[in-house]
């Protein structure tokens, strides 16, 4: 096998501070001591059987430098470290895979590479899975959980039509988070509603509970009635949204993404949920990683600087109008026994207006995404094994 990348020598430099590794198409990646030392993989710094690391920064002496290097297969490298006189053995193609030595130029509002930003175009090929297909296919619920990580929703259809069946769609790959909604709740026109969710009125496109820190991370909405007339599920790209906004002023993106808003909900006897949270969430190196809007729970925002909040006001309102698009938008219409999974922190939903005619009946519940994340990297890695068996 041709492979460009493949280390052909090891260098020692700053005094055994790094060492570099060159690679055969003339690239090369350079390694600290104590980067090295503290990712050791032997049985004295990492457990055999859990993988956790059995030592702390403190055990790893702060004088650590490499005093020899050398290639000692194709994928094993040895290092002696000092003052421990430590010597360690890693794999080459561990720390390719691990390597920190990239310059990579990243702006704010930068996206994972994962994730693959969508609008109403993907109304030809919505991601949907069959319930009986996923519950006996492991491969099918990688694919479905994989289809969730990049564009933020999936269908699924043919589920069974009896309350709470919602929980076993989660359980294919995690936990549901209970609030004071319940561990799961109706979605129905209500007499008395604690929620404009729980009536027939249309709800702009949103995302649920912003009041909530940190927000429900998921949430699964599964169709038990719908003959009523109207009603369609609608869904937004946040992330397609707000880089929309990013490209047409810069300026805007930027206010949304600097100060926060504020978010509350008082509706329920002994509930007063309350955030203060940005509408567009940054990484610290810019990574675009949530959008938390929804019209009925904003609170008055009051951490904007008077000489900015005629801007702030103005950015809101171009990020509102770009999520009305109807360009943007992807529909579809439940029928029972199907449901759509989102991840609320970056896709918002929405639904038409529906009518008294007939019925319609959702329940809907909030797993937590570090789960399906858990589920899906556990699927891919196993994946990978089977492959290099
Ligand atoms: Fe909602």
């Amino acid at each position: 096998m041709h492979d460009e990348s493949r280390i052909e020598n090891v260098e020692l430099a700053g005094e055994g501070d790094y060492i570099i590794l060159h690679q055969k198409d003339g690239g090369a990646l350079r390694f600290h001591a104590m980067w090295l030392r503290d990712n050791a993989l032997d049985a004295e710094t990492r457990s055999p059987q859990n993988g956790q690391r059995l030592i702390t920064i403190d055990d790893i002496p702060v004088e650590t430098r490499v005093s020899a290097a050398t290639l000692d297969g194709p994928d094993s490298l040895k290092i002696e470290f000092q003052p421990e006189k430590k010597s360690l053995t890693y794999s080459l193609n561990w720390l390719k895979r691990h390597a920190y030595d990239v310059a990579e130029e990243k702006s704010a509002g930068w996206l994972d590479p994962k994730v693959e930003l969508w609008d109403k175009a993907l109304n030809n090929r919505i991601p949907t899975a069959d319930y009986e297909t996923v519950t006996q296919d492991k491969a099918a619920l990688a694919a479905w959980l994989g289809d969730i990580r990049r564009f933020g929703f999936a269908k699924m259809t043919g589920g069974p039509v009896k309350s709470g069946a919602l929980l076993d769609v989660a359980a294919l790959f995690g936990f549901v988070r209970e609030t004071n909604y319940g561990k799961w709740f109706e979605v129905r026109a209500e007499v008395t509603p604690t929620n404009l969710a729980f009536t027939s009125a249309g709800l702009q496109a949103h995302t649920d509970n912003p009041y909530r820190d940190p927000v429900p991370t998921m949430q699964i909405l599964y169709a038990l009635e719908n003959s009523a007339t109207g009603g369609d599920s609608l869904l937004v790209d946040g992330f397609k949204a707000v880089k929309r906004l990013q490209e047409n002023n810069p300026d805007h993106f930027d206010i949304l993404a600097r100060y926060n808003a504020r978010y509350e909900y008082a509706g329920q006897a002994d509930v007063c949920l309350q955030s203060r949270k940005p509408m567009i969430e940054l990484e610290p190196d810019g990574e675009l990683v949530g959008v938390r809007f929804n019209n009925r729970s904003i609170a008055p925002v009051t951490d904007v600087p008077f000489d900015k909040m005629p801007d702030y006001y103005a950015a809101y309102r171009a990020l509102s109008e770009i999520i009305n698009d109807p360009a943007m938008a992807v529909s579809f219409r439940l029928e029972p026994g199907d449901c759509f999974i989102v991840d609320n922190t970056r896709v918002l939903h929405a639904r038409n207006a529906y009518s008294g005619h007939g019925s319609r009946w959702l329940q809907g519940c909030y797993p937590d995404k570090d789960g399906l994340l858990s589920t899906l990297a556990s699927l891919e890695n196993k994946n990978l094994e089977d492959n290099d068996a």
